[in-house]
């Protein structure tokens, strides 16, 4: 078999380059390892930024978004027993949607479905071939039966834990990382969102998070050990633990029902540079992870996959390589603006059981001056907003 772009990863990242290229009249097959059920059901974060939506509705992927997504003008920020409320649209003249990654997911297989261009979910034992040069292969096996995939490129989207980061010599790339000494518990709960804001939560029994998935449906999240066992935490525990966290001065706190799904998610900052090695080009998780606190994975994705899929569009109109050269340089400017910007937030709201009372006044601090400034306000809500990715 033959295609343009192989790619590996039927992921957010795939499926949206796949059908990007689609646009650009480009050939692709998807190799996922997964199902597509156990794609769609896995649970993830779900802010979108303003970019990621503008995107979404450019390919004509926005409708139902734009009729189920929450759009959010402003997110809380909690400590001290009280919600600052930042005003990101009055501050940037844009806004965030919530709508969960699974539901993005849907979207994007739906969309491929309808281009009848491959997916194959299911595939095992994936290979690359001969990415040092112009004629890579991909060998996979498939119900049973081995195959091989010639390709012009490969695009990596398979994720942290994926095959194609690895696949490239030793030497070749270098890799930026940074563990965080705690995780992140979360539930999603049949309940109506008590809060029409996001509420971010600095307590001294540590971060706490309320989000939502619909008008219906709160997600919630409580700062934990990286290694929580989650069989520890029966539902009125973590129920119990996150009233404590939550509940304002004035008596504000999330609304309480059934668990519907719970885990622990760790948290990590991870960069490999640069982003490409020969025919290969590394994009969404496989190239960067980011701690969740400032909701970029997603939106980082998107924009990679974006940059990459005009830069194969050049190449086949026109036979030009320099955006394809460019590609790992121009997304990994994005990707440590978003690091930071994560690495701040996540040390700001987070209690990594190391720092003294002199550390906890300092954060008390910061955030009293994030929620006080004006200056300090718009950069926080700039970044959280996001850069545009079309452009
Ligand atoms: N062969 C084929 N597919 C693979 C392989 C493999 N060897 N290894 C992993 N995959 C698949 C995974 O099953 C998964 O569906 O690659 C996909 C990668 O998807 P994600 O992990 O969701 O990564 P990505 O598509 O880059 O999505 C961006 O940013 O912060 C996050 O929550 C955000 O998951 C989102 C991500
Ligand atoms: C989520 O709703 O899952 C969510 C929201 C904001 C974050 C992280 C996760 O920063």
């Amino acid at each position: 078999m033959r295609t343009q772009t192989g790619i590996v990863g039927g992921g957010p990242s795939g499926l949206l380059l796949a059908h990007l290229l689609h646009l650009e009249g480009i050939d692709s097959v998807v190799l996922e390892a997964r199902s597509e059920e156990y794609v769609i059901e896995r649970v993830r974060a779900g802010v979108l930024e303003q970019g990621m939506v503008d995107l979404m509705t450019a390919i004509g992927l926005g409708e139902r978004l734009r009729r189920e997504g929450l759009i959010h003008h402003g997110i809380n920020i909690s400590f001290a027993g009280t919600r600052h409320r930042i005003d990101m649209h009055e501050l940037t003249g844009r806004a965030i949607t919530v709508y969960g990654q699974n539901e993005v997911q849907k979207d994007l297989n739906q969309a491929r479905r309808a281009t009848g261009r491959p997916t194959f979910h299911e595939v095992e034992d994936l290979t690359l071939h001969d990415f040092a040069g112009d004629s890579p292969r991909i060998r996979y096996r498939h119900r049973e039966e081995d195959h091989e995939l010639a390709c012009d490129f490969i695009a990596g989207c398979d994720g942290f834990h994926g095959v194609c980061r690895p696949s490239i010599p030793e030497g070749s790339c270098t890799a930026f990382e940074r563990t965080y000494p705690y995780g992140w518990l979360g539930i999603l709960a049949e309940a109506a969102p008590a809060s029409e804001e996001l509420v971010y939560t600095w307590t001294e029994r540590g971060f706490s998070l309320f989000s939502m998935r619909s008008p219906t449906i709160t997600r919630l999240y409580l700062q934990c050990a990286p290694d929580e066992d989650i069989h520890r935490w029966p539902d009125e525990k973590i129920w119990d633990e996150l009233l404590k966290r939550l509940t304002t001065r004035d008596g504000w706190k999330p609304n309480v029902g059934p668990v519907l799904q719970k885990g622990v998610t760790g948290m990590r900052s991870f960069v490999v540079e640069p982003m490409r090695y020969g025919s290969l080009f590394l994009a969404g998780d496989a190239a960067h992870i980011v701690p969740p606190t400032g909701a970029k994975g997603l939106n980082l994705a998107a924009a990679d996959v974006y940059v990459l899929s005009q830069a194969l569009a050049a190449f086949y109109k026109s036979g030009r390589r320099d955006l394809l050269d460019a590609y790992s340089d121009t997304c990994l400017r994005r990707v440590w603006r978003a690091q930071r910007f994560s690495w701040w937030m996540t040390s700001m709201l987070h209690l990594s059981g190391d720092e003294n009372a002199f550390d906890r006044r300092r954060q008390l601090a910061e955030l009293d001056y994030l929620t006080s400034s004006r200056a300090a306000m718009t950069s926080l809500a700039e970044n959280y907003v996001g850069f545009p990715i079309i452009g």
